[in-house]
């Protein structure tokens, strides 16, 4: 098989390709808060300098937010040889709450645990351990073969964790050089441990910040309580609202443009191979919480939900302090399936937070974005192909499944680009992505560049 001097190339330099992702994930590159601005830049400077060394002409590309970083290689597109796209992003979450990290986010480390040898850092799985998988793959590639199999563009975001506001402009200014056959993203994870996965469908998100006031300033809840408004009841109640006893959101026309899964789906969700029992006693957990007459897939991957994932206000210091809290506010946000629009869903969110507010009381509506879910089309034969090249590797045939998080560009590469994508990724459900302790196995790291090696040749006949 032509490929395997490229896997042995992989095997040998895995030891060199770990350095390197240690120093990726040295850099705390949190899009989301403005004081590590030059960290962001400085892991676009990384990226460049490193693929730029793998013979890409890569470029850092400015923009309102934080830089993209594009790059070029391979021989020009020809006829029957599919110009690939792949795309990662090199931000990461916020690392708070740093007391739970066992050790710092930022100075990555190889861990020997009962599951195996783990990268332990932030950004680990999510996305740089990821993202360097397919560039260690063309490393390697090149360092065989002198040259990669086919036109590969390369395109690295910085701004995913954080709603992404470039992109779209992005794509829109820099739609010819982008354009591709096909966009491979590496963001998402395998089925379960050992069983690679294509994600087919991602869910979409709608995110909303409210501020809820009513007195000009703090009062004291002695002369002040029962008889002026507190603006954390308020919110509490909206928050409270958003859900039925069965854990339906209850959003006027939330369900709207929702559809039932198809037929064939359902069957072939049934068919894999899920425990909800582990997947819940892994965080702790034994009952399923939601909609009762769904199934856990169902739940995760195709059912709409309305989350708070914070909240705030009043006096939360040691101690006690009687106090009316002149504001409240939370972080809201809403997955959407199907053609749930997130602009109609704002719309009915800002009526159903006005008819709860009393007199006197304000709610201000700010930082809110959306994307519409995705489903992947996978009559492209490349899918089959990458299916039997992943299959090949981890020695377990590869499944569609879906996914319940978020990745718009899917979608705005479809619609800016005319480019389907597929989504295959390495990362595992116990990886503890966004949450303190981040990691990656080694294995997902070392399996993850064989697999796009053995991707790159299935789908380049004279790879
Ligand atoms: N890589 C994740 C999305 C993901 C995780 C997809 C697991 C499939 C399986 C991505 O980085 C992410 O966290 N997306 C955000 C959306 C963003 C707008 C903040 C999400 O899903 O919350
Ligand atoms: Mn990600
Ligand atoms: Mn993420």
């Amino acid at each position: 098989m032509p490929h395997n001097t490229v896997l042995t190339r992989i095997d040998g330099d895995l030891d060199a390709a770990l350095d390197r992702l240690m120093t990726l994930l040295a850099i705390p590159s949190i899009s989301t808060d403005k004081a590590y601005k030059a960290d962001c830049d400085a892991a676009a400077d990384w990226l460049v300098r490193d693929l730029g060394s793998i013979g890409f002409e890569a470029s850092k590309r400015e923009t309102p937010g934080h830089p993209m970083v594009v790059a070029h290689g391979g021989p020009a597109p020809v006829e029957g040889i599919p110009h690939l796209l792949f795309y990662g992003h090199y931000d990461v979450q916020p690392v708070d709450p740093l007391s739970l990290w066992d050790t710092p986010p930022f100075e990555p480390k190889l861990e020997d645990t009962d599951k195996g040898r783990v990268i332990r850092a932030r950004g680990s799985s999510d996305d740089k351990g990821q993202l360097m998988t397919f560039i260690e793959a063309m490393r390697a590639w090149v360092a065989t073969h002198g040259a990669l199999p086919c036109r590969i563009t390369i395109f690295l975001e910085g701004e995913e964790e954080s709603g992404s506001p470039s992109l779209v402009p992005f794509l829109k200014e820099n739609a010819e050089e982008l354009k591709a056959d096909i966009a491979m993203i590496c963001d998402t994870g395998l089925f379960d441990g050992k069983t690679p996965a294509i994600v087919t469908q991602l869910r979409g998100l709608l995110a909303e910040e409210i501020t809820i006031r009513a007195a000009t300033r703090d009062l004291h809840s002695g002369f002040y309580g029962g008889m002026a408004a507190n603006p954390i009841h308020v919110l509490s109640r909206i928050c409270a609202d958003l859900r039925d006893d069965n854990g339906g959101v209850t959003l006027p026309g939330f369900y709207d443009d929702v559809p039932e899964l198809a037929p064939e789906l359902k069957a072939q969700w049934e068919a894999l191979d899920f425990d909800p029992d582990h997947f819940l006693r892994d965080v702790g957990l034994s009952v399923p919480a939601g909609e009762k007459d769904r199934t856990t897939l169902e739940r995760m991957w195709s059912r709409p939900t309305a989350e708070v994932n914070g909240i705030t206000g009043g006096y939360t210091g040691d101690g006690f302090k009687t106090v009316l809290p002149a504001e409240a506010s939370a972080k809201i946000s809403f997955r959407l399936v199907g053609q749930q629009d997130p602009e109609k869903i704002h719309a009915a969110f800002v009526d159903f937070v006005n008819a709860r507010l009393p007199e006197d009381v304000t709610c201000e509506f700010s930082n809110g974005h959306g994307a519409p879910a995705s489903v992947m089309s996978t009559s492209d034969p490349a899918f089959e192909k990458a299916r039997q090249a992943l299959s090949e590797e981890w020695g377990t045939e590869a499944a569609f499944v879906g996914a319940g998080g978020s990745i718009p560009v899917a979608g705005h590469f479809k619609e800016i680009l005319g480019m389907d994508a597929m989504l295959i990724g390495f990362a595992k459900d116990d990886d503890r992505i966004h949450s303190p302790n981040e990691k990656y196995d080694l294995a997902s790291f070392h399996k993850g560049m064989r697999s796009w090696a053995r991707i790159l040749s299935a789908l380049t006949p004279t790879g």
